[in-house]
């Protein structure tokens, strides 16, 4: 279906659709960017040679090299311009009526073949590809941030995608040097779904008072092996972004408890207080400020890191369990997506199903709560001795 020659189209040249068409170039193909801001199409095109600079210069591509990406590249005035494209991949703002809009017009200009993708982190597929006329062409191509070095991409295929196109669009991006798993159109995906506890888990012990955020970013980082602690990364995402994440999972779930958001977090968010951007978010930035001390306790940190593990594995069960995707997916995705030490199915099996489940359980029991229900699949497997894999 799509060949090295295939040209690809990017609407939105913002922080993604920038680094999916540098990803694109790099991989040989022509591409063509169109921004319905001329401001951000200048931008985009600066930050494109800059970032190609920057890799020249540390080696990582040649001279040559960069001018062949640069010349596979044209910033595009108008949507028409796209006529010509075989595949585009949407990354405009994260409102489903300007996408559906922008997919309805597309229609009209491009050929019956070109595929149509959204890069959209929380929005239906499905509903995006009902604006269409043949909406058996579009598909989810989900990158994640910055596009240019993570390695995972998520395809997400609608319920009226055509059978063969979410495979099709794997052995493309592949061929780009991803790593791609294929996941159901469900709320957050796979990464965005499967990683809330490592935030919200965390928000619940700081909330309780069981430990202060210094304590938990150190038990994720030095006993759970994580790059960072949930309240440092929460600072780096930002908590516009965050926060907006966990509420959209949550309100699409029908107000699972196991979303609910936290106030501590939203208290933030509604104070401007977004992070490291800001210069204060759970932590302050400010000059002169200093960061405050871990309790090391090894019991307290093992605890701390045991619960929020226990609460990860449950959700990524669940999401097997819901056939959003294979285990391996899964795996794959939080190791490539978010750089998780290792893949939670696994960690299951090597934990043991029946020690999750008795820490599982044992949290359902204290607080009577439904966010703590354990998994179907797990407490299956735990009666039958079964794992992940074999
Ligand atoms: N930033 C992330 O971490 C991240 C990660 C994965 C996916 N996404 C998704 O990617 C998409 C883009 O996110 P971003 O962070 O690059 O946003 P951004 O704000 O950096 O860029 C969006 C660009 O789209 C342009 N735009 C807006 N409406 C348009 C229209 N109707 N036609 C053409 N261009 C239009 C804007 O001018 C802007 O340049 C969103 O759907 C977002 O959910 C973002």
């Amino acid at each position: 279906m799509f060949t090295i020659k295939s040209t690809v189209g990017i609407i939105g040249s913002g922080a993604m659709g920038n680094g999916i068409a540098q990803v694109a170039a790099t991989a040989s193909h022509a591409v063509m960017v169109y921004d319905s801001n001329e401001k951000a199409l200048i931008k985009a095109e600066a930050a494109l040679r800059s970032s190609l600079t920057k890799l020249v210069e540390k080696q990582k591509i040649s001279a040559e090299k960069q001018t062949e990406i640069l010349s596979n590249i044209r910033f595009v005035k108008s949507l028409n311009d796209l006529a010509s494209c075989d595949l585009i991949i949407e990354a405009i703002v994260e409102n489903l009526e300007i996408k559906k809009s922008v997919f309805s017009n597309l229609e009209k200009i491009v050929s019956d073949t070109c595929v149509l993708a959204s890069n959209t982190s929380s929005l239906s597929i499905t509903s995006i590809a009902a604006a269409c006329a043949k909406p058996e062409r579009v598909i989810g191509i989900h990158f994640f941030n910055p596009a240019t070095l993570m390695p995972l991409v998520e395809i997400i295929p609608g319920i009226a995608t055509r059978s063969d196109l979410a495979l099709a669009c794997k052995k493309l991006i592949d061929t780009w040097g991803k790593v791609t798993v294929i996941a159901k159109d469900t709320p957050g995906f796979i990464v965005n779904r499967v990683a809330r506890p490592f935030y919200s888990e965390a928000l619940r012990l700081y909330e309780e008072g069981i430990a202060d955020m210094p304590t938990i970013d150190w038990a994720m980082k030095e006993i759970g092996g994580f790059k960072m602690g949930p309240f440092e990364l929460m600072d780096l995402i930002g908590h516009d972004v965050n926060y907006v994440v966990t509420e959209t999972v949550w309100k699409q779930f029908y107000y699972d408890p196991k979303f609910t958001p936290a106030l501590s977090q939203k208290r933030l968010l509604e104070a401007g207080f977004l992070g490291r951007k800001t210069g204060r978010g759970f932590y302050s930035y400010a000059e002169g400020s200093v960061m405050p001390e871990a309790t090391k306790n090894k019991e307290l940190g093992t605890q701390i890191f045991t619960r929020i593990l226990v609460m990860l594995i449950n959700e990524a069960a669940d999401t097997f369990y819901h056939k959003i995707a294979s285990a391996g997916d899964i795996d794959l995705a939080m190791t490539k997506g978010v750089n998780y030490p290792k893949g939670l199915l696994k960690w299951a099996d090597e934990l043991g199903i029946d020690n999750v489940v008795k820490q599982l359980t044992a949290l359902k029991d204290f607080y009577e709560e439904d966010r703590y229900r354990v998994s179907p699949v797990l407490k299956q497997y735990f009666v039958l001795k079964k794992k992940f894999y074999s």
